[in-house]
C-alpha cells in the first residue's frame, strides 16, 4: 500500500552553492516509483547563501525554499539556533546537508543526531575540511572518493553509510577528479538518504547501521572502477 503524503518522511536540504546534490535526491523523490525512487516528501532546502545557484534550481522544481543568510547573526551559535528554529517549523524526519559549507555548533549537531546526514569529498576518515581533491593528488593516492555520513560533533567525523571509490589517473589535476567524484556523489546520495527513508539506516551510539546490522568504518562501498 501506497503511504499517504501525510506519512512520507520529510526531508529539509540545506545547501550553500550549486545544489547539484539537493537536485539528484530532489529527481529520486519525483522518480519515487521506479527501483531508485525514494518515497519521501521535500520539505524545504534552506539556503545560508543568497546567491547560492541552488535556490534557483529549487525553486524549478517547485520546492519551498528558505533563505537565512549567517553573515547576518552576531555568532555561530546565534545562526544555528535560528536555522534549527526555521527547521523545525518544517518538520522534518530527516536533514541532509548537500554542500552546506558552515561549521555546525555542538548543539545543532546533537539537536539533529541520529537523522543530519552529509556528503564530503573524500573517504573519510582520510581528508577532514577543504581542499580534499588536491590532497589526495599531493599525498600521490591512487584512489579518492566520496563518503555519505552520519553527522556527529566533530567535523567530517561521524559513522560512514556508503562511499564511493574512485581511481586517481596519472593525468589528473584537481578538477578532473572533482567532475569524477561529482558523478558518484550524485549515485551515493539518493541511495543513503532512500535507505534513511525506508527506516534502513540508522545510527546507533557510534555506528551506522544498515538493516539493523553495523556497516564496516567505510560503510557500504561502490567501486566505480569495477
Ligand atoms: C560537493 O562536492 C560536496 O561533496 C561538497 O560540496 C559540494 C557541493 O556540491 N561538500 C563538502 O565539501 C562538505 N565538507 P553541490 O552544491 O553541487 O551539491
Amino acid at each position: 500500500m501506497q503511504a499517504s503524503e501525510a506519512e512520507k518522511p520529510r526531508i529539509v536540504i540545506l545547501i550553500s552553492g550549486t545544489g547539484s546534490n539537493m537536485v539528484a535526491i530532489a529527481e529520486a523523490v519525483k522518480a519515487e516509483n521506479s527501483d531508485n525512487g525514494i518515497d519521501a516528501e521535500i520539505v524545504g532546502v534552506i539556503s545560508n547563501r543568497p546567491t547560492a545557484e541552488g535556490l534557483n534550481k529549487a525553486q524549478a522544481m517547485d520546492l519551498h525554499t528558505d533563505l537565512i543568510d549567517h553573515t547576518l547573526y552576531a555568532s555561530r551559535d546565534e545562526f544555528d539556533h535560528a536555522l534549527i528554529r526555521m527547521i523545525e517549523d518544517l518538520k522534518p524526519d530527516l536533514v541532509v546537508l548537500a554542500g552546506f559549507m558552515r561549521i555546525l555548533t555542538a548543539d545543532f549537531t546533537r539537536y539533529y543526531e541520529g537523522r543530519l546526514l552529509n556528503i564530503h569529498p573524500s573517504l573519510l576518515p582520510k581528508y577532514q575540511g577543504l581542499n580534499t581533491h588536491q590532497r589526495a593528488l599531493d599525498a600521490g593516492d591512487d584512489i579518492h572518493g566520496v563518503s555519505v555520513h552520519f553527522v556527529t560533533e566533530e567535523l567530517d567525523d561521524g559513522p560512514n553509510a556508503i562511499q564511493a571509490i574512485v581511481p586517481i589517473f596519472d593525468v589528473d589535476n584537481a578538477q578532473l577528479l572533482q567532475q569524477r567524484v561529482h558523478e558518484q556523489e550524485h549515485i551515493i546520495y539518493p541511495i543513503a538518504v532512500k535507505w534513511f527513508c525506508e527506516g534502513r539506516l540508522t545510527m546507533k551510539g557510534s555506528k551506522a547501521l544498515l538493516d539493523n546490522k553495523p556497516l564496516p568504518t567505510s560503510g557500504v562501498q561502490l567501486d566505480s572502477r569495477d
